[in-house]
């Protein structure tokens, strides 16, 4: 009868067990509530004949004690989880995980450094746009119209019309500078450039040139060839040495192709030069004078130099890049390479 009943809910009591907030509100919810098993027990206190409501209300106040005490133990045991587990995210003692940083593109690395080097010897930055038009690009350049000069640059066109193009070379930026400034001019300008060429480990039909413009009154080559010594030296170590072969542009008279010693064999002769010991980094020249009138600026009173640099080129120099289509392909084993250590 109802002491069985009793000893059954204690049995059932001292087996319960909870792990989880939700389990604790169960067994709140089977042995504490008033709705709970022992909640009835003392609802039953009236049928119980007199003279036995004695032990019964004792029996029954037992259970409740025990219920009580069970239900205390076990929130202890949940608290004490959830402290272990809120713990265990924040781990003090643990190493630092590993975040990847970021590295600076080679070719913007390369264009960073070809800009400090030029600025500390008083050279501003230009820009100009690299949908250009025919006069810019060629005309002003002294590029006459239907000239063969005009096949040295495959060009893209705008279909439909003739007169814009994507430029084919920063040189279109010293014709705006010249056009809008006043001598003494000294500028750099670095761009996005693009040719009509098929892609190769040499070639792309995008790269990227940096123009420098000089001009003032009494600025000789020998300016040009210091300037360019300077930047050598600067770029590619103290020992290295210049070479300037006659060529042909039609802006600049005379012209001259840079070369400078090939840094991988140190000039011994290897197959990055073919040989030769030498490598070719852009062409140069003084400015023609056509150009300056045609600018706006007398060239009866002003000279100026000017120099154009394949920025992929250098690059590939400085770094002993073999293909140029590893800076376009955005591999990361190959971009990983120029992250800074750390
Ligand atoms: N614009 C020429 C080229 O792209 C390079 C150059 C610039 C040559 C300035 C002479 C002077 O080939």
């Amino acid at each position: 009868m109802y002491q069985e009943k009793i000893e059954a809910i204690k049995a059932a009591i001292a087996k319960a067990d909870a792990n989880t907030p939700e389990e604790l509100e169960s067994f709140r919810m089977e042995f504490i509530s008033k709705k709970s098993v022992v909640g009835g027990l003392f609802a039953e206190m009236g049928k119980i004949p007199n003279e036995e409501k004695r032990a019964f209300g004792q029996l029954v106040n037992g259970v409740k004690q025990i219920a009580e005490e069970k239900f205390q133990e076990l929130i202890e045991k949940v608290n004490q989880a959830n402290k272990k587990s809120k713990s265990a995210d924040i781990d003090l003692t643990l190493p630092p995980s590993n975040h990847e940083i970021g590295g600076i593109h080679p070719l913007t690395a390369t264009r960073q450094r070809i800009i400090e080097i030029f600025e500390r010897i008083g050279f501003n930055l230009s820009e100009g746009p690299e949908i250009e038009d025919d006069w810019h690009n060629f005309t002003a350049l002294n590029f006459p119209e239907n000239h063969p000069a005009r096949e040295m640059q495959d060009t893209f066109f705008i279909e439909k019309n003739p007169d814009i193009a994507l430029r084919t070379h920063t040189s279109s930026v010293q014709v705006r500078v010249m056009e809008n400034q006043k001598p003494p001019i000294r500028t750099l300008s670095p761009g996005r450039v693009y040719r009509n060429e098929a892609i190769s480990a040499r070639a792309h039909c995008i790269f990227h040139q940096v123009e420098g413009l000089y001009v003032d009154e009494n600025v000789g080559f020998a300016d040009l060839k210091n300037t360019l010594y300077h930047f050598a030296k600067e770029m590619f170590g103290k020992g290295t040495k210049v070479r300037f072969r006659p060529s042909y542009f039609p802006f600049t008279e005379p012209s001259a192709e840079i070369d400078i010693t090939c840094m991988i064999c140190g000039g011994k002769g290897c197959n990055v030069c073919k040989g030769t010991g030498w490598v070719e980094i852009g062409g140069s020249g003084m400015v023609d004078p056509n150009v300056l009138e045609n600018c706006g600026i007398d060239s009866k009173k002003y000279t100026g130099f000017a120099f154009g640099m394949g920025i992929e080129r250098i690059a590939m120099l400085k770094y002993q890049i073999k293909d140029l289509r590893l800076f376009t392909e955005n591999d990361v084993r190959f971009l990983k390479q120029f992250r800074p250590i750390l």
